[in-house]
């Protein structure tokens, strides 16, 4: 059997599951899947993810007894739009998947919330099982159970919570990733040492490179970062406070994901969380909150493992300051029509900071816009 590390995720109602990470785990999937009970399981993945493990993922299933099908999106944030959504809901109708049945995603953070998002409608829910294959989906979008598609106001707007039964983060189908991808799911992984875990960033500051390179590292940052969300998510699964914390850098990320009009050749996620770890931690700064030099320290290992922190860094540029706090008001952490950001008191103190003056992001927005990157 292969080795794993196990989290578990303790929500009430018979709704509680476990997180699998080892090497291999794919291998397993058919018998786990079959252990949750149902005669069928249809793979949700991507045309990529596809040609990789969707053979080997059906294999599995099948010898496990299960009826199995595999329904392809293209790859990419285009993906989680309402076409794609109606074509992935129709295609699992096409499969006959019946309330008793199975959805397995198989992919990074994009397939993970639209198939999410198809189970949690399709005949008013049935479950799934998430089977992770990017750095990204591993240490945060498979676990917890927020699921969606976007929509032209905005990133998420559209979407359901609903928990998978069980999460496989097979940490060797990461040696297929490319290195972009490594690199923005690296800096979800560098976000849990800056909300509220110093040491772990301490950890990562020098242990990066065996995360990149496949060695243990991997396994125990997965795990690390896995633990950190199962933890909030379970004392605030709807996210009526602590859960906001998830959302370091995303307030900026996402409207730069908007302004660059979710075009993956552009800015991946990952990339535009970076930037946002950066502009949060400089912000912080700037209103007096952290010292300089913590936001320098995060901007530099960030830096360090080939990750873009400033907007100088957004290819075809971001807009200016204005497009910028219009990207940001349909965020899903505005109340009342005033900015909540999460902020910092330095590395891994995060805290949720409503009411933020729109003159004062303005203001720093310009600052950083006129910068040429060497604020980084
Ligand atoms: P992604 O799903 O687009 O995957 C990135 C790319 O990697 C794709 O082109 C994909 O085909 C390819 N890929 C995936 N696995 C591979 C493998 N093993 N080998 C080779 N190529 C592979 O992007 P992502 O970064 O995984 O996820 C980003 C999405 O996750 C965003 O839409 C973001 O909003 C969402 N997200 C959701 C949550 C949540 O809690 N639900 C949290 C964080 C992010
Ligand atoms: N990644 C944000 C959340 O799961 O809440």
């Amino acid at each position: 059997m292969t080795e794993s590390l196990t989290v578990h995720v303790p929500l009430d109602g018979g709704r509680d599951y476990d997180i699998l990470i080892g090497r291999g785990l794919l291998d397993h999937a058919g018998a786990r899947a079959a252990a949750l009970g149902g005669r069928a399981a249809v793979i949700v993945t991507d045309e990529t993810v596809a040609a990789l493990y969707g053979a080997r993922m059906r294999a599995g299933l099948e010898a496990a007894g299960l009826r199995s099908g595999l329904v392809a999106v293209t790859p990419g944030e285009g993906s989680k739009s309402y076409a794609t959504y109606a074509a992935v809901s129709d295609g699992l109708l096409a499969h006959r998947v019946e309330r008793n049945d199975l959805v397995v995603a198989l992919g990074g953070g994009v397939v993970g919330d639209l198939a999410g998002f198809a189970a949690a409608t399709l005949r008013r829910g049935v479950r799934f099982l998430q089977a992770p294959t990017t750095l990204l989906a591993q240490v945060d979008s498979s676990v917890g159970g927020k699921t969606g598609i976007n929509s032209t106001h905005g990133k998420n707007l559209i979407g359901a919570f609903h928990q998978p039964r069980l999460v496989l983060a097979d940490t060797s189908t990461l040696d297929t990733l490319s290195e972009r991808e490594m690199r923005a799911g690296y800096a979800e992984v560098a976000k849990y040492g800056l909300i509220g875990d110093a040491g772990f960033f301490d950890w990562c500051e020098a242990n990066w490179r065996g995360i990149f390179a496949g060695g243990p590292e991997r396994d125990e940052a997965v795990a690390i970062c896995c633990r950190a969300k199962a933890g909030i998510v379970v004392r605030d699964e709807r996210e009526d406070g602590e859960r906001a914390l998830l959302n370091l850098g995303h307030t900026f990320g996402h409207a730069l994901e908007r302004v660059t009009a979710y075009d993956s050749t552009r800015l991946v996620h990952g990339e535009g969380v970076a930037i946002g770890l950066a502009l949060a931690f400089r912000f912080s700064a700037r209103l007096g909150l952290c010292a300089g030099q913590d936001a320098g320290r995060v901007a530099n290992h960030l830096a360090l493992a080939g990750l873009p922190t400033t907007l100088a860094q957004v290819p075809g540029g971001c807009g200016d300051a204005d497009a910028l706090l219009d990207a940001m008001a349909q965020d899903k952490k505005v109340r009342d029509g005033a900015l909540t950001f999460i902020l910092a008191r330095g590395i891994g103190q995060s805290f949720i900071a409503p009411g933020i003056d729109r003159a004062e992001v303005r203001a720093f927005l310009q600052d950083e816009l006129r910068a040429d990157g060497s604020s980084a």
